[in-house]
């Protein structure tokens, strides 16, 4: 039989798979697993938001919407930019997508040619650069440790841009590292991309915000109030709760918006319909005060680990300000972090995932935790994180 497409080889599944597949295992044999791996909450959908979907089902909504998504959502979304981060955005520029994973689909199919380039800092996210694999694009990983907070700069963009490099992708706050890029830094971000634009021919900044909203230590922001050229990646996922939804949008400059048009009815016909309804009700005040009381528990959950990971000998270079992960280096107990985190899986039951799905930079030094599970159960894992530490050592 024909092997599968060369591509889709060169793109490797998420290592913390394995790390799921023992602990599913594991409680199938009646073991209690604290899931610190998972990167969704524990919430669920907010009761606005299902009730505005079964009322919108009930009423007929079920139908194809145009490719684009609503015009009342697109209009919602650019109200939403208005009133939270004071942007004007034409809503024609709102493109809505099945999750923001559909329009990095989208953005790599239209923007990215056959070996173009994609930055990205490395850890990072690591379906962006099998997005641009798929297109048979390449993900160039420039390595980012703490003394950048795990992000791209300036300075690092100048030193790896090559001719055909094409975009630099940053997230902010960012997954597996929950920093957040301030205005002043996405600025200059946007500033050297549109450097190379001008040397080069060729440059767009793409800043993935999908974590919006979910900010501990600053408010949110979005690249739009400084850099009107920037793509914008966002979701309602996260912040609003909604992953199982598959609902995501981006921000796009008007002249692309026909070609993301023609590549959504081809792609994938529309996104959801009864996501898009429901996620007409997730702007409203009911909603967000709902968002704000889970943003508060996962403020003092990710404090709570602050303060007991290192007890425990986990070393966090940089505090996390946003998101709902820490990244913490583990080079006290391992140089292989895949074997690390099966072994403690093993013997403590507490699920959580290896650097090396994140990169390549230390990652085999580093480990994410993810505090989307309640406080009570995070205790819980970080006791029995340290019986295991202490009988090891
Ligand atoms: C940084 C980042 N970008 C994009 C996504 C895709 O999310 P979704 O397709 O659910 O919107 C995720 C999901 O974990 C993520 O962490």
């Amino acid at each position: 039989m024909k092997k599968p497409a060369q591509r889709s080889q060169e793109i490797q599944p998420f290592q913390v798979m394995a790390i799921l597949a023992q602990a599913q295992a594991m409680q199938a044999e009646g073991h209690d697993v604290i899931h610190l791996e998972v990167g969704e909450p524990d919430f669920t959908t907010a009761e606005p938001m299902v009730n505005a979907a079964i009322s919108a089902m009930q009423a007929g909504h079920t139908k194809y919407t145009p490719a684009l998504g609503l015009p009342q959502l697109r209009e919602r979304i650019a109200d939403y930019y208005q009133q939270r981060f004071g942007v004007s955005i034409n809503p024609q520029r709102i493109v809505l997508t099945p999750g923001a994973s559909g329009a990095l689909l989208l953005l790599s199919a239209a923007r990215l040619d056959v070996n173009d380039k994609l930055l990205l800092a490395d850890p990072g996210y690591p379906c962006n650069r099998h997005f641009a694999r798929t297109f048979e694009a390449h993900g160039q990983l420039v390595p980012a440790g703490p003394e950048d907070r795990y992000q791209l700069t300036p300075s690092l963009i100048r030193q790896h841009w090559q001719a055909d490099t094409k975009v630099a992708l940053v997230a902010s706050p960012a997954n597996p590292t929950g920093t957040v890029l301030s205005l002043d830094e996405m600025q200059a971000l946007a500033d050297e991309v549109r450097q190379q634009r001008a040397q080069h021919g060729q440059g767009e900044l793409w800043v993935d915000e999908i974590y919006q909203g979910l900010n501990y230590n600053s408010e949110p922001q979005t690249v739009l109030s400084v850099a009107d050229d920037a793509v914008v990646l966002n979701s309602f996922s996260k912040f609003f709760g909604m992953t199982g939804w598959r609902l995501g949008w981006c921000v796009v400059p008007e002249s692309w918006v026909p070609t993301m048009d023609t590549l959504a009815q081809n792609l994938f016909l529309a996104p959801p319909t009864p996501a898009q309804y429901a996620a007409l009700a997730a702007f409203d005040d009911d909603a967000m005060a709902i968002y704000e009381q889970r943003r508060q528990e996962l403020q003092q959950r990710r404090d709570y680990l602050l303060t007991a990971l290192p007890q425990l000998g986990f070393n966090i270079p940089v505090i996390p300000e946003g998101a709902f992960y820490i990244y913490a280096d583990a080079s006290r107990f391992t140089d292989n972090s895949l074997e690390f985190c099966a072994e403690a899986l093993k013997a403590t039951g507490v699920a959580f995932t290896p650097g090396v799905d994140f990169g390549e930079y230390q990652a085999n030094t580093h480990v994410r935790f993810a505090f989307t599970t309640n406080l009570s159960r995070l205790k819980q894992a970080v006791e029995r994180l340290a019986d295991w530490l202490a009988e090891r050592s």
